[in-house]
């Protein structure tokens, strides 16, 4: 896979973290508040692991797995005023499935295969559009966009990143358990830092925010006082 340092015809702000650090609500906060894109990189992970899991390919297969990434037959439709974006994986309602943990296992499967990082590389660097992007992911900062003018670590403790996952399902009418959901973060924790290609790590040129004990107000001013420091001198 290259992963060699792309020209990035917009200014990107690279967010990386493990899952339930916040990213996603950032990310989302952040783009509206500059009027830029947003690329969830997560969710194209996602929907690869769901195809993958609906196509009946056995998780080993990476040719068969790449090829459906190649191929990604997705689309997403904006709600109306208030209303969630729908997305539609061949043609099909999968909103609802999403962001399950189920799901999250589905993707982590799938990305530790270097054959679909590769596939799924080009998709992500052209969501990098005037007047700029708001990435969100695990490899943003590292891999996909390596020249990005800012870029963010955001991390919060796995007990704490567990508990907000927990009130977040639970608020939504979900039967969940917190220690499950903790076992369940550390394992994908696990798989997401120790796989061999694009590990969750940060960038050296990262910022690191921990935001455990932040309320999202707190963590978005932080990094929009980086954003404005960092793009200011470009
Ligand atoms: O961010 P989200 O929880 O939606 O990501 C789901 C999974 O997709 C992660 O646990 C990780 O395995 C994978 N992923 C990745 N690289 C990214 C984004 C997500 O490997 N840039």
């Amino acid at each position: 896979m290259s992963d060699s340092i792309a020209v990035l015809a917009a200014p990107v702000i690279a967010i990386d973290g493990p899952s339930g650090s916040g990213k996603g609500t950032l990310c989302q906060k952040l783009a509206r508040h500059l009027g830029w894109h947003l690329l969830d990189s997560g969710a194209l992970y996602r929907l690869v692991g769901m195809a993958a899991d609906k196509h009946g390919c056995a998780f080993d297969d990476e040719a068969a797995i790449a090829i459906l990434a190649a191929n990604l037959d997705v689309e997403f439709v904006a709600g109306e005023a208030g209303e969630p974006t729908l997305v539609l994986l061949e043609g099909e309602d999968v909103s609802g499935d999403l962001r399950t943990e189920a799901t999250g296992m589905l993707a982590s499967k799938v990305a530790v295969l270097p054959a679909v990082r590769s596939a799924l590389l080009g998709r992500q660097r052209d969501f990098a559009k005037a007047p700029g992007l708001v990435a969100d992911g695990r490899d943003m900062g590292t891999v996909v966009f390596t020249t990005a003018p800012v870029k963010i670590f955001l991390t919060a403790s796995a007990e704490e990143r567990a508990e907000r996952r927990y009130n977040q399902l639970k608020s939504s009418g979900d039967d969940v358990n917190l220690a499950t959901l903790l076992g369940e973060i550390r394992a994908r924790d696990k798989r997401d830092s120790e796989r061999e290609l694009a590990p969750l790590k940060p960038a050296d040129d990262a910022v690191h925010i921990d935001s455990s004990g932040l309320g999202i107000e707190e963590v978005f001013n932080r990094v929009l006082t980086e954003v404005n420091a960092r793009l200011v001198s470009l």
